[in-house]
């Protein structure tokens, strides 16, 4: 039990408690089983908005199924819908993106986040992304593409100009195959 190092999903959610207040509007980029989708609406509460988008049917329906139980249905707007056409369903500017790569869990392991769709999803956010707002990536690389995919998203950060943004990852150094986290913090 670590206080600082939890898993790397919920560091992630630490960056987000620490920007995103009651009320702001966020998009989670990949839904899967629905938990981060979940997360942000509590987070965001009443006042706020979400956005999901998945390509798997079977993703939107877990989801939009555990949001309902919850009670959140009035804030959470499912996309069936790769998150690289975020630009073409958002249009407002957001407090955050949430990206969570691989897989789904429990689901068809053949159907993978993929390197140029990420990147062309991680630009679009960035465009949206108020100032001070951050998009969180958990990266996973044990699967098939998921190196070229890590590859691919570190080069098209390089390039991003760091006047208007700051990018950093928090890898782990004697945790085997466990994902790591990029933050993209867009400056104020
Ligand atoms: C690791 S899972 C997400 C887990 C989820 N955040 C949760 O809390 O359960 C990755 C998801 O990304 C989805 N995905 C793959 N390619 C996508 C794309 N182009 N656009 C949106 N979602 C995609 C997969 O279908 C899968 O459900």
């Amino acid at each position: 039990m670590f206080k600082f190092f939890k898993n790397t999903v919920d560091l992630a959610h630490d960056y987000l408690e620490s920007c995103v207040p009651p009320g702001s509007v966020v998009v989670d980029a990949t839904v899967g089983n629905g938990n981060d989708t979940l997360y942000l609406a509590q987070l965001v509460g009443r006042r706020g908005k979400v956005y999901g988008f998945d390509i798997q049917e079977q993703a939107i329906r877990a989801t939009a199924d555990l949001i309902a139980a919850h009670g959140f249905s009035d804030i959470v707007t499912l996309f069936h819908a790769g998150h690289e056409k975020l630009s073409g369903y958002v249009k407002e500017p957001v407090a955050a993106v949430v990206f969570n790569l691989g897989y789904l869990p429990g689901g068809d392991h053949s159907i993978v986040t993929r390197a140029d769709s990420t990147v062309t999803a991680v630009r679009e956010s960035l465009v949206i992304l108020k100032p001070g707002g951050i998009v969180s990536i958990v990266v996973y690389t044990g699967h098939p593409g998921g190196r070229e995919e890590q590859q691919a998203l570190e080069e098209f950060l390089r390039t991003l100009d760091k006047r208007k943004f700051c990018a950093g990852k928090l890898d782990f150094i004697n945790r085997d195959k466990a994902p790591y986290l990029i933050i993209i913090e867009k400056s104020l």
